[in-house]
């Protein structure tokens, strides 16, 4: 058999088993970073194209989204609902899946990040939310996991009564982690696309949430038995307190597809919270200067939450790396929310006033 459907079809614990339904277009394209390479070094750089999911301008949730959605329709449920920040691609996202999948969409915005601006609450994200015709529920804090799922519990109950059949994608830990399947399958699906383009894939860096995308990738390329490294870009909480959520993810993981996990040592692992501060969904310096770099050299358009912040860690790995490296940066979307940030990003980029 072909090397590359070798990978693609190697069985990974009970993955190919489990509810999924198809929301994505079809593989994301890897494309490799000549212009930027120019500017940081001897490696050879790539993008993982996942901002090119598919529905309602793409990104990572979607791969994600197929398990929950899948689950969803397996319980027979007629009403999604999700929380996350007033800007967050996931409950975006979660509403067009639902929508492509013929469901109602109940979304519930945190306060997250220290905002009054009235753009910010409601543009970019936001206002796709509602052209999707998602109902909106607002939560008061945006630290609080467990009470924010708690709320989602109380809307369910509510729809119950109502003759609706909802399901909820929770946020707090203690949940299954169906959405790091869609990265341990992302993982099969790069690791193919390298075998085919005869590249020796050294690293992948990646913006580190919830912790489904990095514990996923990372999962997924040591099942695989691929020794690449997985750089996590902490954009929510700091380090020591991402090691924690990633350790017990891969556990997690390996839990639902019934393999073992010495399948990720702990020292594999690699997290920089350089970029983190001053906190969740807030500018910095760095953040522009990675957004600039990005669309001057590849066209490449990063939001400030997430993938501008990955971004620069992915531009320290690439100044340090040596020539004959691979390394790929997993875009994973969020571009709507630069329209959210129009007012500090037009400040950065010179808005007339
Ligand atoms: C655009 C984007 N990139 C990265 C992430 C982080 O992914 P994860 O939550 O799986 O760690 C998110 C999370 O919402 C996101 O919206």
């Amino acid at each position: 058999m072909d090397a590359t459907v070798e990978i693609r079809q190697k069985p990974l614990g009970k993955l190919d088993e489990l509810p999924r339904c198809r929301l994505m277009s079809g593989e994301t394209p890897l494309e490799e970073m000549t212009n930027m390479a120019g500017r940081l070094g001897p490696a050879r750089l790539f993008v993982k194209r996942d901002d090119l999911t598919g529905p309602a301008f793409g990104g990572n949730k979607v791969r994600q989204l197929e398990f929950y959605i899948g689950e969803a329709e397996a319980q027979g449920a007629d009403t999604v609902l999700i929380t996350g920040a007033v800007q967050s691609n996931f409950v975006r996202l979660a509403a067009a899946s639902a929508r492509m999948r013929g469901m109602d969409c109940h979304i519930q915005l945190e306060e997250r990040v220290p905002k009054n601006d009235p753009i910010y609450r409601n543009s970019g994200n936001v206002l796709i939310d509602k052209i999707l015709g998602a109902t909106l529920h607002s939560y008061p804090d945006g630290e609080d996991e467990t009470g924010a799922d708690a709320n989602l519990g109380e809307i369910a109950r509510g729809l119950k009564a109502d003759g609706k059949r909802p399901y909820i994608i929770h946020l707090s830990p203690g949940h299954a982690p169906l959405g790091a399947l869609g990265y341990v399958d992302a993982a099969r699906e790069l690791v193919a696309q390298c075998e085919a383009a005869g590249i020796a894939l050294s690293e992948v860096v990646l913006a580190s949430g919830s912790g489904h995308t990095h514990g996923g990738m990372l999962f997924g390329l040591r099942a695989l038995g691929h020794e690449a490294r997985v750089t996590g870009v902490c954009v929510r909480r700091d380090a020591g307190q991402q090691f924690g959520r990633i350790s017990n993810r891969c556990e997690e993981i390996a839990a639902l597809l019934e393999m073992d996990n010495p399948v990720v040592p702990e020292d594999d692992i690699v997290l920089a919270d350089v970029y983190l501060a001053p906190g969740y969904g807030q500018l910095n310096d760095a953040i522009i200067a990675a957004m600039k770099l990005a669309a001057e050299t590849e066209a490449m358009i990063t939001d400030p939450v997430y993938t501008a912040k990955a971004m620069c860690g992915f531009i320290d790995r690439a100044k340090a790396a040596d020539e004959g490296q691979a390394i790929v940066f997993l875009h994973t979307g969020g571009t709507p929310a630069i329209f959210g940030y129009e007012r500090d990003l037009g400040v950065a980029f010179g808005a007339e006033t």
